[in-house]
């Protein structure tokens, strides 16, 4: 994937002030992108143009070698807000893209439950969204992209509303499922310490309208160890710090706040 020189303007009354301009970023296969940065920077924006959802005003966006061209496919999103329908059970979540996809029932069943139980949710198939907690939604959410085998997994805060306990679990779960399936995953977080703990390479994004400030590559960081041994590495504060700085806009960023 790769976006080059890229402006996105929304349309409407907002149309003459761009969401995010001078986006530069190349994401290859099976990579773990991190985008990190102050609320209203343009994390989402990024996300909607991968996911096909948002044409670039400006500039090129390709997906697996090609221009942009309306819907891609292959494509999981898991967005900001709780997106699970009520009255369904887990299973009948997390089987709905099969159901539109046309799966017959007793298949679609079966691949759901099977997700299901992959993701630690075996005993509780029946169940609807309100009797769950806050990491199993999540996990019904996750379970009801990966059902789709998709080649690229877009996750925007996905663990914001959990508690820090549950997020660590939920981030050490994450990065199991992504390594097995090999999916190459951009996350949108505004928590430095869980980009630097969970990405290959850390996307630093200030300012309004929202730019790229910094990449960082973290190939001098352990991958999959906690947070709290990360600190223990002597690179990990250069990373935090050079990161911070540009995310609170006093960093080498073009447009300081
Ligand atoms: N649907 C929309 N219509 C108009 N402006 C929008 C829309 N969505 C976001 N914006 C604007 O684009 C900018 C970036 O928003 P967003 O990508 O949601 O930021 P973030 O996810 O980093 O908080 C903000 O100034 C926001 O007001
Ligand atoms: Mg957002």
């Amino acid at each position: 994937m790769s976006f080059s020189d890229v402006t996105v303007r929304y349309p409407g009354r907002g149309a003459a002030r761009p969401a995010v301009v001078d986006v530069d970023l190349q994401v290859a296969p099976g990579q773990f992108v991190c985008v990190v940065g102050p609320s209203g920077c343009g994390k989402s924006t990024i996300l909607h143009v991968c996911s096909g959802l948002l044409k670039v005003s400006g500039g090129d966006f390709h997906y697996l070698g090609k221009k942009w061209q309306g819907r891609h496919t292959g494509i999981g999103y898991v967005t900001q807000r709780d997106t699970l329908l009520p009255w369904k059970t887990v299973v009948g979540n997390i089987a709905l893209p099969l159901k539109l996809a046309g799966v017959a029932r007793e298949e679609r069943r079966q691949l759901a439950a099977d997700m299901a139980t992959k993701v630690g949710l075996g005993h509780f198939l029946d169940r609807r969204p309100r009797e769950l907690s806050g990491g199993m939604r999540q996990r019904v959410q996750l379970a009801r992209v990966l059902v789709t085998n998709p080649t690229l997994l877009l996750m925007d805060e996905p663990f914001g509303a959990l508690d820090a306990v549950l997020r660590v679990r939920m981030q050490e779960f994450l990065r199991a499922t992504i390594a097995e399936a090999g999916l190459t995953t951009i996350f949108v977080t505004h928590d430095l310490t869980e980009a630097l703990t969970l990405g290959d390479q850390v996307v630093a994004m200030s300012g309004s309208p929202g730019r790229i400030g910094r990449i960082d590559t973290l190939d001098d960081l352990p991958r999959g160890v906690s947070a709290v041994e990360l600190r223990q590495v002597p690179t990990y504060s250069v990373h935090e710090q050079q990161l911070w700085a540009t995310i609170a806009g006093h960093g080498d960023s073009p447009e300081p706040l």
